[in-house]
C-alpha cells in the first residue's frame, strides 16, 4: 500500500522528532530517581502537548492503554490540531520505565506515524517476536523454527559459525528454555532487562551493536513500534500474539483481530510507509541519553522514513527549564 498524497512524511517527520525530544526532555530530571510512574507521566504529558501542535488528524492506535485505564494518550484518543492528514499514531512515551528509574541503558521515547488504518491495532498482550537485520534472503529464519535452528539458519546465511552469532533476549523466567537452547549452539546472548523495541532495532545495525537476531516474547504494542523502525532501517521481523486468558483474547477481538494465531510479518504489522522517531533517555547503543550540562539539556534522536530509508541522527540542545 502506498501512502496517500497528503501524508507529507518529509515535513511531518521533523514534527515527530520534536514530539519524541520533548518526552525525553521531560523525563530527564527523573532519570535514576527510582520512580517509574513519575518518569512515565512526565513523558506522557510532554508527548501529548507536542503531538497536539502537529498539523494532523491523528488517532492513537498504540498508546498508554485502554481509555478506562489511561487518561492520556489512550487507544482511540484523537491527537493533533485537526488540520492535516488522517494518520495512525503508535507511541510509547517512555519505553523502559524501569531502565529510566534505575538509570540503566537503552531507555527511549518512541513514536511512529502512518496513514490511517495502516498500523496494526495490537492489544496490550504479549507477542512472540523474531527479528534480523537487512541483507538476508526472505524468511531465512522463522517463528516456526526452534531457537537453535534459527541460530543455525542465520549462521549459514551469513556464512559464519553458529558461535559467531549474537542473539538478544529479554531476561525473563519464561525465556529460560529458549536461552538454554541458544546457548547449546555456542551463540552469544545479550540479555536485556527491559526495552525490546531497542532490542529489535539493534539487529538493523548489527555492525554497530553486535546483535544479529532478536527473539522472545514482549509487549505486542512494542512489537508494532519495532516493526515500524525496521521498516525504515531494513530488516525482517515476525510476530504472533500470545494470549494467557479469555480476557486477552477479548481485547484482541475488540481491536478487530479475528485470526488469533496469525503470524504477522513486518509489513503486516505496518502496511504502508511510516515515519519513526526515538530519542535516548538513558545512554544506549542506538542513541545517546539526555545529557545535562549547566543550563542545557542535550538529546539525540533517530528519525527515519520508510519511503526513502533515510536515517537521521539529530542532536538537540535546549535551555533546561
Ligand atoms: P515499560 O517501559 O512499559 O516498562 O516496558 C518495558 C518492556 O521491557 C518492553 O520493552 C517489553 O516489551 C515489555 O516490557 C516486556 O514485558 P514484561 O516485563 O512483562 O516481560
Amino acid at each position: 500500500m502506498t501512502a496517500p498524497k497528503d501524508f507529507n512524511d518529509r515535513m511531518l517527520s521533523l514534527g515527530l522528532a520534536r514530539v519524541s525530544e520533548a518526552a525525553a526532555h521531560a523525563s530527564a530530571r527523573l532519570i535514576g530517581r527510582g520512580d517509574e510512574k513519575a518518569a512515565d507521566q512526565a513523558a506522557v504529558n510532554a508527548m501529548r502537548d507536542q503531538l497536539n501542535m502537529l498539523d494532523i488528524k491523528g488517532v492513537v492506535v498504540i498508546g498508554e492503554g485502554e481509555r478506562d485505564e489511561a487518561p492520556m494518550l489512550y487507544i482511540g484518543e484523537e491527537v493533533g490540531n485537526g488540520n492535516g492528514p488522517e494518520v495512525d499514531i503508535a507511541l510509547d512515551p517512555l519505553e523502559g520505565t524501569t531502565l529510566t528509574a534505575k538509570d540503566m541503558p537503552n531507555a527511549l521515547t518512541v513514536i511512529a506515524m502512518a496513514p490511517r488504518g495502516t498500523l496494526l491495532h495490537a492489544p496490550d498482550v504479549y507477542m512472540d517476536k523474531l527479528a534480523i537485520g537487512p541483507g538476508y534472503d526472505k524468511d531465512v529464519v522463522s517463528l516456526a523454527m526452534a531457537p537453535a535452528e534459527r541460530v543455525q539458519a542465520l549462521a549459514r546465511a551469513r556464512g559464519c559459525k553458529d558461535s559467531d552469532i549474537t542473539v538478544c533476549i529479554l531476561e525473563r523466567p519464561r525465556h529460560e528454555e529458549m536461552i538454554a537452547e541458544v546457548r547449546q549452539t555456542g551463540a552469544a546472548i545479550r540479555l536485556i532487562t527491559d526495552g525490546d523495541v531497542a532490542g529489535v532495532i539493534h539487529c538493523a545495525e548489527a555492525e554497530l551493536t553486535g546483535i544479529d537476531m532478536y527473539m522472545g516474547s514482549g509487549g505486542a504494542p512494542e512489537g508494532v513500534l519495532a516493526a515500524a523502525a525496521l521498516k525504515c532501517m531494513g530488516g525482517q521481523m515476525w510476530g504472533r500474539l500470545l494470549f494467557r486468558n479469555d480476557d486477552e483474547k477479548g481485547r484482541a477481538k475488540k481491536a478487530g483481530i479475528t485470526d488469533l494465531d496469525r503470524i504477522y510479518a513486518r509489513d503486516d504489522l505496518v502496511t504502508a510507509d511510516v515515519i519513526f522517531a526515538a530519542t535516548g533517555v538513558t545512554n544506549g547503543s542506538i542513541v545517546a541519553g539526555v545529557k545535562r550540562e549547566p543550563g542545557y539539556l542535550t538529546t539525540e534522536t533517530i528519525l527515519m522514513r520508510s519511503k526513502t530509508g533515510s536515517v537521521r541522527r539529530m542532536i538537540y540542545r535546549n535551555p533546561a527549564k
